[in-house]
């Protein structure tokens, strides 16, 4: 029955793991994850591919300025309302909002209230880049 499937069986989608085997393909929800968040500035991973990682976080109050040597980071809003402030300028951005901050720019995020933001970048970027050791330096690879 190689390749043919049978009645009542479960075809695993294009480009995903066979069905059945202990990577079958789950959803992730967004809101169920965020429930479980109840630090601001502490990124936490809910998926990962090609050596990127999906992260979630909740935010509220002023970051640290800083910048990412190597990797470019796509913020994206859930909730609540983000300023990404830049040098020069500053970027407001509300609920189905993104932005992508390209490697090297130096850039800080401010909620004047909660927000809930996606991000998506390499494994391993530390929250704070160049800054080492500022008190919101988060653990990278934290799963949720
Ligand atoms: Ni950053």
């Amino acid at each position: 029955m190689v390749g043919i499937a049978q009645a009542g069986s479960r075809i695993a989608p294009p480009g995903s793991r066979r069905a059945g085997s202990i990577c079958a393909v789950n959803k992730i929800n967004l809101s169920e994850k965020l429930s479980l968040i109840h630090e601001y500035w502490r990124p936490k991973v809910v998926g990962e591919m090609n050596g990127q990682e999906v992260k979630l976080v909740k935010l509220q109050g002023e970051f640290v300025w800083h910048f990412h040597e190597k990797a470019d980071e796509l913020f994206l809003v859930l909730h609540g309302g983000l300023r990404l402030d830049f040098r020069d300028r500053s970027v407001n951005l509300g609920p189905g909002e993104m932005i992508i901050v390209p490697k090297g720019v130096e850039h800080r995020s401010v909620a004047e209230d909660e927000a809930h933001v996606l991000i998506f970048e390499p494994a391993s970027t530390r929250n704070t880049g160049n800054v080492y050791d500022d008190q919101l330096t988060a653990p990278d690879g934290v799963p949720i």
